[in-house]
């Protein structure tokens, strides 16, 4: 299905997210022929930030060459180029926006859906919303709000009074891109659609769950907006929490936005309290010299830590989450090891490593992923020693379109089609900032680390024994 005819708004469109993400991405769904029939782009900015229309069209052009998927160019680009337009706005001082937007719904025959992507840094998210209330844009429309959601239970609960103000739930898309990632859609289906998976997806079976997500990435100039997050906020709260909702979930009945959403949200109720003691925090050696960073921050890079899902499913379970900024590799990997059969009979012939190996389910969901089921085999030979031997799913493999959207696109075409399905819910978000309270409160200060290394050391081992941090080379 093809969205209804849109004026999609776009604040902070000369940012960094608007760059990378949202201005390739939409260029992208146009290619693919998933915006609607007819479509208006208006970028939006405070005064001081404001663009010409023609230099807009030349900065998306720009962000499509330097990061889109396809050269800004062809009757395509065209199309796309011509439908963008700017208008500035201040709390105080919307008029241009509200002019252009005009504009652009005249220009399609007045009878267009609105969507705002908040692509603005957090503190700046009430006033945008406040401001959509007062010019009566809000009315009728959707919005996409950016991550972090707050920065603690306080401020998230805050900023959905402030949001509830202006709009009805089922207006808001709060947005996670992970969320949107094919290979992380596709756990549902590997966990709920096949026999071989499903039935030892509980404690039973499974003694630990990774989710790691190292980066070789630094700052990349985002200091103003990484200082007052931190790796906590900016990847373990946002993204991989809501990944292992996935990962943890139960079967919903249906995959309709509520029911898929409501289990979800039971399995952040269930999180038991992050303590400090179980988070290790780094900083990598060189950040307080970054520019914009204060010389004495405390803002961590990285974080590692064990967190318990306090459920019938999973009691005792212990699920390891990592990430952070300067690491040795950028990945994205689950891993679920699986409790092992005695393996005495083997005994004499089985290598520690192997055995380490062994016995795991492991997703990349990176794009376009790949999942692996690790086991032990016998090797060819007249005697019994086993080595490692693995079943591996690649999208190429099986399927003709090795690539679906990405996790900004799918989303942005989703919240068009007003479809809340992938959307995260103020009540997780609440639950989720609930059990971080702790750790929040009481922040273990963070240690250093080398820029290229796995962070800091207690992280390495410590935190993880008796298991190790599972990353295999590649698909
Ligand atoms: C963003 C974070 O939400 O996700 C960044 O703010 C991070 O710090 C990024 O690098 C990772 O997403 P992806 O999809 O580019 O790997």
């Amino acid at each position: 299905t093809r969205p209804d005819d849109h004026v999609i708004v776009l604040f902070g469109a000369t940012g960094d997210l608007a760059k990378r993400k949202l201005i390739p991405g939409l260029f992208h769904l146009a290619q693919a022929g998933l915006l609607p029939d007819r479509y208006r782009i208006v970028g939006s900015a405070p005064a001081q930030s404001a663009v010409s229309d023609d230099d807009f069209r030349k900065h998306a052009r720009d962000s499509v060459a330097t990061f889109g998927l396809s050269e800004p160019s062809g009757p395509a680009w065209q199309t796309f180029e011509e439908a963008l337009s700017f208008g500035a706005a201040d709390a105080e001082a919307p008029e241009p926006l509200l002019e252009t937007v005009r504009t652009a719904e005249d220009s399609l025959g007045g009878r267009a859906r609105r969507l705002f992507h908040l692509a603005v840094p957090p503190p700046a998210f009430p006033s945008v919303i406040t401001m959509l209330g007062h010019t009566g844009l809000a009315q009728d429309s959707k919005v996409i709000v950016e991550k972090p959601f707050g920065t603690d239970l306080a401020s998230a609960r805050a900023l959905n009074e402030t949001i509830h103000a202006v709009f009805d739930e089922s207006q808001v898309f709060r947005i996670d891109h992970f969320l949107g990632k094919e290979s992380v859609d596709n756990i549902l289906a590997l966990r709920f659609a096949n026999g071989l998976f499903e039935p030892i997806w509980n404690r039973d079976h499974i003694t630990h769950v990774q989710i790691d997500v190292p980066e070789t990435i630094g700052l990349e100039g985002r200091a103003r907006f990484y200082e007052g997050t931190g790796a906590f906020r900016d990847m373990i709260v946002t993204h991989l929490i809501q990944v292992l909702g996935i990962v943890a979930m139960e079967p919903p009945v249906t995959l309709d936005a509520k029911p898929l959403r409501d289990e979800k949200v039971k399995v952040f109720e269930a999180l038991r309290p992050i303590e400090p003691g179980h988070v290790v925090c780094g900083q990598y050696e060189g950040y307080r010299d970054e520019p914009g960073v204060a010389p004495d921050s405390g803002t961590e890079t990285f974080a590692a830590l064990r967190l318990e899902v306090d459920n019938w499913r999973w009691a005792g379970v212990p699920f390891y989450l990592r990430s952070g900024k300067n690491l040795a590799q950028h990945r994205e990997v689950i891993t679920l090891g699986l409790q092992e059969p005695p393996l005495r009979m083997f005994q004499p012939h089985l290598s520690e490593q192997e055995n380490e190996r062994g016995n795991k389910i492991v997703i990349d969901f990176g794009d376009p992923g790949w999942i692996a089921a690790n086991f032990l085999a016998k090797k060819p030979g007249p005697t019994m020693d086993l080595g490692l031997a693995r079943m591996i799913f690649r999208y190429a493999d099986s399927f003709c379109q090795a690539h679906g959207l990405q996790g900004y696109e799918r989303l942005i075409l989703d919240a068009m089609l007003a479809d809340q399905s992938l959307f995260t819910r103020s009540d997780g978000i609440e639950h989720i900032w609930e059990a971080s309270t702790p750790f929040l409160e009481d922040p273990p200060p963070p240690q250093p680390y080398a820029p290229g290394s796995w962070g800091p050391e207690p992280a390495i081992n410590e935190l993880i024994a008796p298991h190790h941090w599972y990353l295999p080379d590649d698909g």
